[in-house]
């Protein structure tokens, strides 16, 4: 069985529709291990699924937190990392022993409001300041940079008149639900 580590800094509700799609058969892989590195209702969720949950603080391990993430998911021997609302910046050490095997999720159409600062809310705050007619999400390859890795698979949202970043966030993370699972799939099916 593929075997998954999903790392979370907050809610957690992409985990969820991972975690709902390989419990019901849709999605042929197994989260092996949920890693947060703060206090987080996305490990909580990890643990009501009974899947192993660690909460790694970033604020006392500091540069030492890719290395501690790294331990966890070679023992666990997983095939793939997703970062699913996760803020902490991997680190090149990371990135390069796991080339091709970390996935992140933004909630903008990439390269379109990402990089350094852009996260959560401030993306929908920002694709509505600077008056787009469509925003949407990405599910992209990590590399060293910030959202700059290879694209794998964008869903396009419509931003509506009257919008507030609440109301657009909402709207994109319903197709980020089906898109992150999307992704995974085509990858699982590239690997067989
Ligand atoms: C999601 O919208 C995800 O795209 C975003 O954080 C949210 C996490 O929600 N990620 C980023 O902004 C990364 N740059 P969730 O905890 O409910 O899955």
């Amino acid at each position: 069985m593929f075997k998954i580590g999903v790392l979370v800094s907050g809610g957690g509700s992409n985990l969820q529709s991972i975690i709902d799609k390989s419990q019901s058969g849709e999605l042929q892989c197994k989260v092996e291990v949920v890693i947060g590195d703060r206090e987080c209702y996305g490990v909580e969720r990890a643990k009501k699924a009974g899947i192993d949950g660690y909460i790694l603080d970033r604020k006392v391990l500091k540069k030492e937190l890719c290395r501690a993430i790294d331990k966890i998911v070679t023992e666990k021997d997983v095939d793939l990392i997703i970062l699913a609302g996760f803020l902490s910046i991997i680190d090149e050490e990371f990135v390069n022993k796991w080339k091709e095997k970390i996935i992140n999720i933004h909630p903008s159409l990439l390269p379109k409001f990402g990089g350094p600062g852009m996260y959560g809310i401030k993306v929908h705050e920002a694709v509505l300041n600077a008056g787009e007619k469509e925003s949407g999400c990405t599910v992209h390859y990590v590399d060293t940079g910030v959202d700059s890795g290879e694209i794998i698979a964008q869903k396009k949202v419509a931003v509506l008149e009257g919008d507030t970043p609440e109301v657009l966030q909402k709207r994109v993370l319903v197709e980020e639900h089906k898109l992150l699972p999307e992704s995974i799939a085509k990858i699982i099916l590239e690997r067989k």
